[in-house]
């Protein structure tokens, strides 16, 4: 009976290849894609929203300017404002959130590594076209602070294998700031930083809670790579997440 549904199975798989149903099917990949990512997402809520030691989760409404509460409970939390850090921002823009975490830490030791195209968004992005924020790299005074220009898959190769060798120092927490908002660059992102995780790194997510693109990178990177974390702040019902490598 086994062996008859295997064959079955190969033979109806077979034949819906051979039928190119992907022409017929193209029009719902979008809305497939979307339902089985928030699924996941929802669960993935349901499974960490209780133990959060800080959340808003449930809030009816959002507040942008609660990221930096998140990101003050993270500093405080993990003592971040007394050690060095290396903060690495995937996704600068104009620098708002990159000037605000060189300033929050004003340790000697740490540095701060900002990764952008400065050309805007390679890919749409909703209703963001690529090319959406584009600005001039910013001013940095601050001599701990860099900017990488390139797309990360050009640059981030050869910023780590410099760093590895030359930067790192085990005695500074990582905190890896994903705002680049696409699925393909967080995941780039997070999936050259694998190897170098160390344990008590932190993640801080931006737009955490969209389905197809933040939170599919994370889990995608999550399932491949078998990372253990815990959730240590959420606002804005997820949509800025902080997370805690656990090695
Ligand atoms: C929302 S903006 C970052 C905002 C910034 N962190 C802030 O809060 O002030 C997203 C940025 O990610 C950058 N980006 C996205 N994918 C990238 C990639 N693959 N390589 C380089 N930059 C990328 C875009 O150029 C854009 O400036």
């Amino acid at each position: 009976m086994k062996n008859f549904i295997r064959k079955a199975n190969s033979f109806i798989k077979d034949l819906l290849l051979v039928s190119r149903v992907g022409i017929l099917l193209k029009p719902f990949r979008f809305a497939f894609g979307f339902v089985y990512n928030f699924s996941l997402l929802s669960s993935w809520v349901n499974r960490h929203s209780k133990n959060v030691p800080f959340s808003d989760f449930y809030k009816p409404t959002r507040s942008y300017a609660n990221r930096v509460k998140l990101h003050e409970h993270v500093i405080k939390s993990q003592g971040l404002d007394q050690k060095p850090i290396h903060y690495l921002e995937f996704g600068v823009a104009g620098g708002t959130s990159f000037a605000w975490w060189v300033k929050a830490n004003q340790h000697p030791g740490s540095l701060f590594f900002g990764f952008d195209t400065f050309q805007g968004l390679p890919e749409d992005w909703h209703f963001f076209k690529k090319g959406a924020f584009s600005y001039d790299i910013p001013f940095m005074e601050d001599a701990r602070g860099t900017f990488i220009k390139g797309l990360f898959q050009d640059t981030v190769y050869t910023f780590l294998a410099n760093y590895s060798r030359n930067v790192d120092n085990p005695q500074a927490t990582r905190v890896l700031h994903l705002d680049a908002d696409l699925y393909s660059s967080t995941l780039f992102a997070l999936t050259m930083m694998a190897p170098y995780l160390r344990n008590g790194d932190i993640l801080l997510f931006d737009e955490f809670n969209i389905p197809n693109h933040e939170f599919a990178a994370w889990n995608d990177f999550v399932r491949s790579y078998y990372i253990k974390y815990e959730v240590i702040g959420a606002v804005n019902n997820f949509y800025q997440t902080a997370i805690r490598i656990i090695k």
